[in-house]
């Protein structure tokens, strides 16, 4: 199979019924995402598919050959974090920081959503070109990434100062 993730051209041989997560994390030694439930419930294994969010715990990867795949890898680097990473740091966005790799690629999506005036359960004006990004709407999209230490005011804070109203 081939696959583009974060950027590089990579041709393997793996079962057809891997999952993306794990061709990832077991096959390209690329374990930023997380395995927390397997199953769809908890975003900790959340990657980009052409920009776009998705579950790789429940992706086979030979569905995903012709997608550019983007990991928490390839958004930024240990010496030069991206805006988002660093303000993970500076609001206390994490504890064991295990679900904080689908965390920060979830809302990397989450704001194009927003740009696109995609609507959430909480959005008012169903009709806006682009949705403003309120800590209800910021809650409410956040709401598939589970963090079992409890650090959602921590991460939503993360989040507003890069993707919200007063950073527009
Ligand atoms: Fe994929 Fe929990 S590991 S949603
Ligand atoms: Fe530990 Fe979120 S920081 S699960």
């Amino acid at each position: 199979m081939r696959f583009s993730v974060n950027g590089a051209s990579i041709e393997i041989d793996v079962d057809p019924r891997t999952s993306l997560l794990d061709l990832l994390r077991d096959h390209l030694g690329l374990t930023g995402s997380k395995k927390g439930c397997n199953q769809g419930a908890c975003g900790a294994c959340t990657v980009l598919a052409d920009g776009q969010r998705i579950n790789s715990c429940l992706a086979l990867a030979v569905q995903y050959q012709d997608r550019d795949i983007t990991t928490i890898e390839g958004l930024g680097e240990l010496d030069a974090l991206a805006p988002l990473q660093q303000a993970f740091i500076e609001h206390d966005g994490f504890q064991c920081g295990y679900c904080t790799p689908g965390q920060i690629c979830s809302a990397v999506a989450m704001d194009e959503e927003l740009r696109r005036g995609l609507p959430s359960h909480v959005t008012q004006d169903l009709g806006a070109d682009a949705i403003e990004p309120n800590r209800d709407e910021l809650r409410e999209r956040m709401s598939g990434n589970l963090c079992r230490c409890g650090a959602h005011n921590g991460i939503i804070d993360a989040i507003k100062s890069v993707f919200g109203e007063a950073a527009r």
